[in-house]
């Protein structure tokens, strides 16, 4: 395999066969092909795309660049969620230990914050002692006792897809569909999962912000799993407004913990029993999504969930203390409420500012070396459709101090439409 011929084949519009697909991620991955030929063949897939067969091969040679975790024999159905990332978007906090409770097993290996998206991982480690960093025997032994485990993706999982991510960030090749999918499919097969749900956002805060673009990445999502045998489904939910009323990492944690006891905000409850109602239909527990749903409803309001959760967190090393006590996560150096500039009804709140907001009161990263603060973020959000009055709070921002927090008030105020 010449790598530059394979280039020129795709930039002129050609189909890749599966030897050239799988010879140059091995060669890339091995360091025997070179990155600018992979930027090359990047931005080649870029502007011609591939077909689902290609899409396929490419996925399932990325998938097989590293370690493949394996349940196979396993008494209990496995299944995972993926979301392409979101404001507030909790949801894998409370899906795991429900789907668990409902009788799946859960591997779950997710990631940190991209960009003002947030990440689980980043949420998880505000619990104090929470070892997102488990050995592959280490997780397996929890999702065995517990029904779920969620740790942070290891560098044997998909390297070439570690390697060809960072890659892509720097070369603007990142929005492609097929290389998302390859992206997000490798590590998701490599998991060992027999049945995958998406979650693809669509609105300002998204990496898709229009719905064909969604549909667009559903479907190929779903096809490409179908075609490496695995069992699959989709929902396009909004990313226009965050989602629940709090945008960080510990304001989230305890969202969740909320949820996990049968309150929550509505939309958060109601997106987690969608998504996992959907993971139990696959994996054969109830027979369709109105039955999943009823059944999911009553073990977040009975306590199952929350007490799968509770067990999570300590077989992996987590005090639970803050499942009963908010105050056992970290705390905030100071708080500021955002009176609200007039009286009317919540038309929207921009994910996008929010997220942005957070991101600077130090609850994301804007360098790959930063540190999270755990505390910052936001919470007490107003929601679409939510009539305030005049002085009303509209949110409370949280950060180490106030001169973190005073730069973005007037940003927070313009998050709001009336
Ligand atoms: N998330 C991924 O893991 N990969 C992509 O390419 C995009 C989002």
């Amino acid at each position: 395999m010449v790598p530059q011929w394979v280039i020129e084949k795709k930039r002129d519009g050609g189909i890749l066969d599966e030897a050239e697909i799988r010879a140059f991620i091995e060669g890339f991955t091995a360091g025997t092909i070179p990155e600018y030929q992979m930027a090359a063949l990047a931005m080649a897939i870029y502007f011609k795309g591939m077909t689902d067969e290609e899409t396929a091969i490419l996925t399932d040679a990325m998938m097989r660049s590293g370690d493949l975790i394996s349940f196979d024999g396993w008494p209990r159905p496995t299944a995972d969620k993926h979301s392409t990332g979101g404001i507030g978007d909790k949801i894998s906090l409370m899906l795991a230990p429900l789907a668990a409770a409902a009788g799946l097993a859960v591997p779950m290996i997710s990631g940190r914050g991209l960009g003002i998206t947030g990440g689980t991982l980043d949420k998880l480690e505000s619990i104090p002692g929470y070892d997102t960093r488990l050995s592959v025997g280490r997780f397996k032994a929890v999702i065995e006792s517990v029904g779920c485990s969620i740790i942070g993706q290891t560098d044997r999982l998909a390297p070439a897809d570690k390697k060809l991510y960072a890659l892509r960030d720097v070369t603007g090749t990142v929005p492609s569909i097929p290389l998302i999918t390859a992206s997000i499919m490798s590590k998701k097969l490599a998991e060992g999962a027999e049945s995958l749900v998406f979650d693809v956002k669509c609105g300002r805060a998204a990496f898709m912000r229009t719905p064909e673009k969604a549909r667009a990445l559903a479907e190929s999502l779903t096809r490409v799993g179908r075609a490496l045998g695995r069992k699959t489904d989709a929902l396009i939910t909004d990313m226009d407004q965050p989602l629940g009323r709090t945008a960080g990492n510990a304001v989230e944690v305890n969202e969740a913990v909320e949820t996990l006891k049968g309150g929550g905000p509505a939309d958060t409850r109601a997106l987690t029993l969608e998504l996992t109602a959907m993971m139990t239909v696959l994996g054969g527990i109830y027979p369709d999504r109105e039955t999943a749903k009823t059944a999911l409803a009553r073990l977040l309001d009975n306590g199952a969930a929350c007490e799968v959760f509770r067990r999570m967190v300590e077989a992996q090393g987590g005090d639970p203390a803050f499942i009963d006590d908010p105050s056992a996560l970290p705390q905030p150096g100071c708080t500021v409420e955002l009176p609200s500039p007039r009286a009317g009804t919540v038309e929207a709140v921009d994910a996008q500012i929010i997220g942005r907001i957070v991101l600077q009161l130090g609850g994301g990263r804007q360098a790959v070396t930063d540190t999270i603060d755990p505390a910052a973020g936001i919470d007490r959000l107003v929601q679409r459709g939510e009539r305030v009055e005049k002085g009303q709070p509209l949110m409370r921002l949280l950060a180490k101090d106030r001169a973190t927090i005073e730069p973005h008030l007037a940003a927070a105020t313009q998050a709001i439409t009336f």
